[in-house]
């Protein structure tokens, strides 16, 4: 069954999703971004029994994973070989039904990027330019531009990297950074002169226009738009190697040292997975015109997907493009960005832990709320609301109700129909359109609604039965109450077809409930799935209520995070500059007491304090009236600051600062000597 005009032309599909860097475990927004929108379209593509090959791997070359290897002091090959078992075992845990799941440090793959880059250099694809670039002479290695760090000319950030300044946000060349350093060796890394061969991705340009522009208005806005403004932006050579010692080697002589572009290997990554699982029959998923080949992605990659590798394909002449790249915008966590520097995740392998065997209420969660057409926010109350409202008293609730009451008034067996009322009948007709308007948002990459669309037939079957009252309805009339109860039946089989790539855990228990065989997308129309006398089994819970605390739990494990990146950055990022002796015997802090304490009107923070110090008595303003009651604080010895210049607050004069430290939480504490000492006394 297509729903889709264009598909018509197609007879398979050819499915990939962005493979992962495998220098760190995958959290809900790889899930919500790309893999469950690729694992649903793939199954909804089996049940209506098309011919599909899902294609997913680790990403497992670039620098990053050089980064990582050296700070912990072990391979990269030791880095990519744990993080590549974590993140496959969390896409089977979660039920991400690739046909493959490979790497591209394997043998095969080395071959196929490497033939690939090989063919296009042999047919002059490439052109080669000579640049200079950063060396590390006692390294004796180029430095890729994050080994490279120096002052931002932006914002004097000493920490900015050679690709991008964490404090400010620009984008840099390294050649940008003041006082550049190689993280190698702490060296300042001289120019040296250096061969790349790049792919002139201006000469794509005309080709790109038409084939996207002109051909792909299709294609989601988010991604379109994108591909618009870098073609209108003018497309640039893009350099397809790299000075490094970790990926594919450049297959031509005399270039030691050499390897492919991460960004160049990693798609060539999909045909080599396809190979891996299909030996040579491969050629029919990625040569064949009526092959349709999708990639899910995430924003970030779009470029990538829909311009470079595009080029390189076109390039080579004998493989077919993709026909949609259905990227997602990004998934935030609680209102901030999910940051795996920062732990600002919430990690599959942990969630599996708090939540065992609760797959199908994340994936739901995470399709019910997907940036489909804009950043969207994950946050543990809305997860426990649709699981609570929706799962459990909309989906359980309808699958619950009918399997109990059969089991209570007709032993466990699918009830006879009798006469349909028209009541029946409309809801025969509505069942019916369900399979199509489910499908057709599938097909569109439409997954919310899709999946609203699923919860709606459920919703349908909870308004019948609440109409019908078959608990009453059974005292007057088991005929009726038979009828009432068949069609449910029939609609919990429709549901646990229609729910299949949405919730396949649930479908399952589902379908072995109701003692289903395999179906086809189309049967879930059709109200006829279960045969009269058929046995159902004893009903169990699809899903469960989740807790407050359980949810408190897991927003006090982000507060817990939250305060310690705020500690660490506290610690690690604000040191400040260098000063003189001078300038530091210029302050004068002494030993004081406070003697009287009152809250500056009007104000929240404010304190007004009476200060003992030693030279004289004096006024200090000070803004810990959140963190300190007035009367628990009179008699304690503090340290001032008592040179600094007198300020007007609140029409107050405050002579000198009181001391505080603060904590990763923000909360204020008094600074004061380990043992009452004369007030006035010196701190130096
Ligand atoms: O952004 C990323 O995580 C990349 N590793 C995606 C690569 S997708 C493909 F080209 F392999
Ligand atoms: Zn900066």
């Amino acid at each position: 069954m297509k729903y889709k005009q264009e598909d018509k032309n197609f007879n398979r599909y050819c499915v990939t999703t962005a493979l992962p860097y495998a220098n760190g475990p995958v959290h809900i927004g790889h899930l919500a971004g790309v893999y469950i929108p690729a694992d649903i379209y793939v199954r909804y593509l089996r049940a209506n029994n098309e011919d599909v090959v899902f294609i997913g791997g680790s990403d497992e070359h670039g620098v990053p994973i050089t980064i990582k290897a050296r700070k912990e002091g072990v391979t990269p090959q030791q880095i990519v070989d744990r993080y590549h078992e974590i993140i496959k075992r969390s896409f089977e845990e979660f039920g991400i039904s690739f046909d493959i799941y490979s790497r591209t440090s394997s043998k095969i793959h080395n071959e196929t990027a490497s033939d690939f880059f090989k063919k296009l250099y042999d047919a002059g694809k490439f052109i080669e330019q000579i640049s200079e670039q950063y060396y590390d002479e006692e390294a004796k290695t180029f430095l890729a531009d994050r080994y490279i760090t120096g002052t931002c000319p932006h914002c004097g950030n000493e920490k900015a990297y050679g690709d991008q300044c964490e404090a400010c946000g620009s984008s840099l060349s390294p050649i940008e950074l003041l006082n550049p350093k190689s993280a190698l060796s702490g060296n300042e890394p001289v120019l040296r002169k250096t061969k790349h061969w790049y792919l002139p991705l201006n000469d794509y340009e005309t080709f790109m226009k038409e084939w996207i522009l002109d051909g792909h208005k299709d294609w989601k806005a988010n991604v379109y738009g994108q591909c618009k403004s870098w073609i209108e932006q003018g497309l640039q050579p893009r350099a397809v190697t790299r000075d490094l010692d970790w990926g594919v080697k450049v297959p031509l002589a005399d270039t030691e040292g050499k390897v492919l572009y991460v960004w160049f290997d990693a798609p060539i990554g999909y045909i080599s997975n396809t190979k891996e699982l299909c030996g040579d029959d491969w050629v029919k998923w990625w040569k064949n015109k009526d092959t349709k080949l999708v990639h899910f992605i995430g924003k970030d990659n779009i470029v990538f997907h829909c311009i470079i590798f595009p080029a390189m394909l076109k390039a080579e002449g004998s493989f077919i493009l993709p026909a949609n790249v259905p990227a997602n915008e990004f998934l935030n966590l609680e209102g901030d960005k999910i940051s795996t520097s920062r732990n600002w995740a919430v990690w599959l392998h942990e969630y599996l832990n708090d939540f065992k065997d609760k797959q199908d209420v994340l994936r739901y969660v995470l399709c019910a709320n997907a940036p489909e057409t804009k950043d969207n926010d994950f946050t543990w109350k809305d997860f426990q609301t649709r699981n609570n409202s929706e799962l459990v008293a909309i989906l359980g609730n309808f699958v619950n109700r009918t399997l109990v009451l059969t089991h209570k008034f007709f032993d466990g067996k699918v009830p006879q129909t009798n006469n349909l009322t028209q009541l029946e009948k409309d809801v025969i007709r509505d069942v019916a359109s369900y399979p199509q308007k489910t499908g057709s948002a599938i097909e569109n990459y439409k997954f919310r609604e899709a999946l609203m669309e699923v919860m709606n037939l459920a919703r349908l079957g909870n308004k019948y039965l609440t109409e019908c009252e078959p608990w009453k309805l059974i005292k007057t009339d088991k005929d009726r109450t038979a009828t009432v109860l068949n069609l449910s039946l029939q609609i919990c089989a429709g549901l646990a077809v229609l729910c299949e790539p949405f919730l396949p855990f649930t479908a399952k228990k589902l379908s072995t409930m109701l003692n289903l065989p395999k179906l086809n997308w189309t049967d879930a129309g059709k109200c006829n799935l279960l045969s009269e006398g058929s046995a159902i089994e004893k009903p169990e819970l699809l899903f469960e209520q989740i807790d407050d605390k359980t949810i408190e739990n897991q927003m006090q494990r982000l507060e817990n995070i939250k305060k310690e990146n705020a500690l660490s950055n506290a610690k690690v990022e604000h040191q400040k500059n260098n000063i003189s002796f001078e300038d530091f015997v210029k302050i004068d802090i002494r030993t004081a007491t406070i003697l009287e304490a009152e809250k500056v009107t009007k104000t929240k923070k404010l304190l007004k304090l009476t200060i003992d110090t030693g030279l004289d008595k004096r006024t200090i303003v000070s803004g810990i009236a959140e963190y300190y009651e007035p009367e628990d604080i009179i008699g304690k010895q503090v340290c001032v600051l008592v040179n600094l210049e007198p300020k007007e607050l609140k029409g107050i004069t405050s002579q000198g600062m009181i001391l505080m430290a603060e904590n990763a939480d923000g909360s204020l504490h008094f600074i004061q000597p380990s043992t009452i000492i004369n007030n006035g006394s010196e701190v130096r």
